[in-house]
């Protein structure tokens, strides 16, 4: 008993003593330090504000990310006592992979859309919710789409669309659609069971590839739904994982957090080329001299960052809600080993990692150069999770690690310090993690 105290204290006292050195260490000290005082309730959100209050302190650039080594501590210990925790029990598994756009997150889905007939997976549901719910000024009321995007999950992972539904335009008539977003992306929505006699002259912008079926019957879905062991759920919506709390605690669910992260230099490196119309004022400011950077533009970058790191903080934290719960994955972890990944996911959740996942990932990984997919880009991992550093200019890459400073160092991203360090391949910017 005694010791079982002892380690806390000493680690905890340790944390104290290096406290001083860094910034970044005392807030994730801090928590560490409510973890071990079970009396003292969490209160996720208020701790949160409390950090987004502070001044972000741009890290000194030539620092060895020490905010980094601790999360690397603290992850190996939660690591180890949820595979002890958790062994493989039979039984239903709901699967939330959380990520942000041009993570690599439909190339992770896939780990979980291939793995075959007892998996129910579905890309991106939470798009129709957006779409209905985003205001006139172009944005959302955060408050009220979280609210939406916990519920219409819940009822997706019951095998119910008729939350859904309601957001889906035009509304389903008879919970038939031609309408659903990205339907060929769930192989579960395209399978026998769930492919309507096809019908002529109704277009149905994302149908199926390899069948040939009729609008999407949302009854058969749920009826095929029920009948699969496990659910898998992709989004790129859902901006703080607190918001998702009510999941983790309904006793009818069983829910599995995968967070999917990726260098914040990388993300608007893919972002400016895959949504160039919203990135206009990107690239006016690094292509004119004589412009300035738009602070909107500032601002939301720093929201993504400090959403994204104060999630993983509240993950990582492991509160009682969260508790085997809850994984981390870096993309630049999976490109770099995608079958070694996959199974590592396999097993947080407690599924057998099937050799369907496993021959899909091999064979997307060695795709030809001319079928230049988004899987194709696996083959020279290295190379590839690494394109940014030609593509993106040093000023851009400066701006992020300035706005983002903290989010880099707490997941191992190394900060460039010059034009050359940045080009220079030989140098990696990736911190091994587990
Ligand atoms: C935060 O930054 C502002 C403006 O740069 C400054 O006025 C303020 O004193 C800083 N606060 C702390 C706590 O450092
Ligand atoms: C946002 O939505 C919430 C809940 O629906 C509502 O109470 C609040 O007034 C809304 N805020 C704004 C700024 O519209
Ligand atoms: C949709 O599927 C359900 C369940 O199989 C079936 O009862 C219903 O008739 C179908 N709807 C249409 C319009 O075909
Ligand atoms: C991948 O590309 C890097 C950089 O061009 C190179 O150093 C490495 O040898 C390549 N690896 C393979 C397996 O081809």
């Amino acid at each position: 008993m005694k010791i079982k105290y002892a380690v806390p204290v000493v680690f905890f006292v340790a944390l104290v003593i290096i406290q001083k050195e860094n910034n970044i260490i005392s807030r994730v000290s801090d928590k560490l330090a409510l973890k071990q005082t079970p009396q003292t309730p969490i209160h996720a959100g208020r701790s949160g504000s409390a950090l987004a209050r502070r001044n972000v302190s741009v890290p000194s650039l030539a620092e060895p990310s020490s905010a980094f080594t601790l999360m690397k501590r603290h992850l190996e210990r939660y690591r180890k006592r949820q595979l002890e925790a958790a062994p493989i029990i039979n039984g239903r598994k709901d699967i939330l992979l959380l990520a942000t756009t041009r993570t690599g997150s439909s190339f992770v889905g896939e780990f979980f859309n291939q793995h075959g007939d007892n998996m129910f997976y579905l890309y991106e549901p939470l798009w129709h919710v957006e779409k209905m719910l985003t205001l006139e000024t172009g944005g959302t009321n955060a408050t009220a789409t979280a609210k939406a995007y916990c519920n219409v999950l819940r009822h997706l992972f019951l095998c119910d669309f008729s939350l859904l539904e309601s957001f889906i335009e035009p509304l389903p008539m008879d919970h038939i659609t031609a309408s659903l977003f990205r339907r060929e992306s769930s192989s579960s929505l395209c399978q026998e069971a769930v492919c309507s006699p096809f019908v002529k002259g109704v277009y149905e912008r994302y149908r199926c590839r390899n069948t040939r079926c009729g609008p999407l019957n949302l009854t058969m879905a749920s009826e095929s739904c029920l009948l699969k062991e496990h659910r898998a759920i992709k989004v790129v919506r859902v901006r703080q994982l607190e918001i998702l709390r009510p999941l983790a605690e309904d006793p009818r669910l069983n829910v599995k957090f995968i967070q999917l992260v990726r260098d914040p230099r990388a993300v608007l490196s893919s972002r400016m080329v895959a949504f160039p119309g919203k990135y206009k004022t990107w690239n006016n400011w690094l292509t004119n001299k004589d412009a300035d950077i738009d602070d909107n533009e500032v601002k939301k970058l720093k929201s993504n960052c400090d959403n994204i790191r104060m999630s993983v903080e509240l993950g990582l934290r492991q509160p009682l809600w969260l508790r085997n719960r809850y994984m981390l994955v870096r993309y630049e972890d999976v490109a770099r080993s995608p079958v070694n990944k996959a199974s590592e996911m396999y097993k947080f959740t407690g599924i057998p990692f099937t050799p369907q996942v496993k021959d899909w990932i091999l064979k997307s990984t060695q795709v030809s150069k001319e079928n230049r997919g988004l899987y194709s880009t696996q083959k020279n991992s290295t190379e590839q999770v690494e394109k940014w550093r030609f593509s993106l200019p040093y000023k851009a890459v400066q701006l992020v690690q300035k706005v983002c400073g903290s989010t880099l160092k707490l997941f191992g991203y190394r900060f460039v310090t010059s034009e050359e360090m940045l080009r220079d391949e030989s140098i990696s910017l990736i911190e091994d993690f587990l």
